[in-house]
Formats: structure tokens, C-alpha cells, sequence
């Protein structure tokens, strides 16, 4: 049974860096650090800046970034999560270099994804988990139900080993690394974040576990639409 908590915010930026700085605030306090994942694509783009904007008091050199996918692009690429979010929250936050976790997506993709579980493993370890425990995991969700970069009908949807792995997706660029859905159901809190009206129709599909939608297989989240 999945669990799903939905919250229509008017201020979807504000109200969206708002919630995420707040969970945050509430990690640092109880465990000393916050594992913030980052979502890719254009939505999040307008959060980070508002998190960036609203977050001068934060305590970002105890925040460790990771992302929850990447097109297998250069850093500095149009394409890259990376540069968008560099571009509109780590450049402003004075997170430590070493605590932002990039996918490089600029050598081969299977290196990469060995590279980053390895990363994740030595963090996993050092905390005592089975696997890396993101606080919050940012997703976004595509008009067919695709999250991350976890596309209908892949096989990267019935991974159940490994948390990072390179995959071809139908939405350009077609090479890309991803979380995995072990790796996403970790998480403590899983913050999907919607703006366009349009999909409306696709997140209540998912909510419901529509079998034709990968997210559907994330068995909680909070949902935060900006309609
Ligand atoms: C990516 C994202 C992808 C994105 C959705 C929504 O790298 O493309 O990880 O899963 O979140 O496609 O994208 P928009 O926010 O641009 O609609």
C-alpha cells in the first residue's frame, strides 16, 4: 500500500524551498547532517533559487547533495542536472565541495554508476545503513509517469540490487544514470515536485498505483503541486 500526502501551495518556489529547508533544519538537529537528493529537469530549477534565496541562515556545510539522476552530458552541458542546479542553488549555497556528490556524466555511464554506488556505500557504511538514506529525495514526475530517469517499460524499473545504474531513456538525451527504486524507497521522505497543471491527470494516476507509471512504484511520498 503506498502512502501519499499532497499539498497544493500557492507559492510553488517559496512555499516548496520553505518545506525542504524546514525538513532539513530538522535533520542537522536530530542527526548532525541533511542528505538532500535533487530532482532534474526545468521544474526544480525555480525551488533551488528560492531555497538558495531563503536558505542565508541555512547550515548548508551540513548538507550532502546527491542527484537523483543525470544525463550522461558534461558538467557545463545545456543538458546537465548538475548545471542547472549549480547554476541555481550550489553556486549560492556554500555547501562543501566535497559533500556535493556530481554523477559525472561525462565518462562511461557504467563506470559512472560504479563510481557513485561506491560513494554511496562508503556513507551507507559509515552511518550503519544496508544502503545510503537520502532525508529528502526530490523527484519530479514526466507526462508518462516516469521519475528520475526510470522510463516506462525499462528494465532499470525491477532493479533491486543496485542503487545507481546507467540506463537509455526515450527523453533526450537518451543516456543517463538513475536512482534506482531501492535506493529512491530508502529515503526518509520522498517530495515530489509538480507545477504544471498538465499533469495533473498523470500525478492522480500515480497516486492511485497505476501499474503504467514507474513512479507509481515509490511507496511514499509527498506530493507538493503548484496547481
Ligand atoms: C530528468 C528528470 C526527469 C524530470 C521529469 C520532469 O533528468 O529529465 O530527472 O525525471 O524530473 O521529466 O521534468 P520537468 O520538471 O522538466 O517537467
Amino acid at each position: 500500500m503506498n502512502t501519499h500526502t499532497t499539498l497544493h501551495i500557492a507559492d510553488f518556489a517559496t512555499d516548496a524551498a520553505r518545506t525542504i529547508l524546514d525538513l532539513g533544519r530538522t535533520a542537522i538537529i536530530e542527526r548532525g547532517l541533511f542528505r538532500l537528493g535533487l530532482a532534474g529537469g526545468d521544474t526544480p530549477r525555480i525551488v533551488y533559487a528560492a531555497m538558495a534565496e531563503g536558505g542565508a541562515d541555512f547550515p548548508w556545510a551540513k548538507t550532502q547533495i546527491t542527484f537523483g539522476d543525470e544525463r550522461c552530458v558534461p558538467p557545463e552541458d545545456k543538458d546537465s542536472n548538475y548545471r542547472m542546479a549549480r547554476e541555481s542553488l550550489l553556486s549560492a549555497a556554500p555547501i562543501a565541495q566535497g559533500n556535493v556528490f556530481r554523477m559525472h556524466g561525462e565518462i562511461d555511464p557504467a563506470a559512472a554508476a560504479a563510481e557513485y554506488e561506491a560513494k554511496l556505500a562508503a556513507v551507507a557504511m559509515r552511518c550503519g545503513e544496508a544502503r545510503y538514506v537520502h532525508d529528502v529525495l526530490l523527484l519530479g514526475l514526466g507526462p508518462d509517469g516516469h521519475t528520475a530517469s526510470l522510463f516506462p517499460g525499462s528494465p532499470a524499473l525491477d532493479e533491486s540490487t543496485r542503487n545507481v545504474i546507467p540506463v537509455i531513456g526515450p527523453k533526450p538525451p537518451p543516456q543517463r544514470l538513475t536512482m534506482t527504486f531501492p535506493l529512491i524507497n530508502a529515503a526518509r521522505r520522498v517530495i515530489f515536485l509538480v507545477k504544471d497543471a498538465g499533469k495533473a491527470q498523470v500525478v492522480a494516476e500515480v497516486q492511485a498505483g497505476d501499474p503504467r507509471h514507474p513512479a507509481s512504484r515509490v511507496t511514499s511520498a509527498t506530493w507538493l503541486l503548484g496547481f
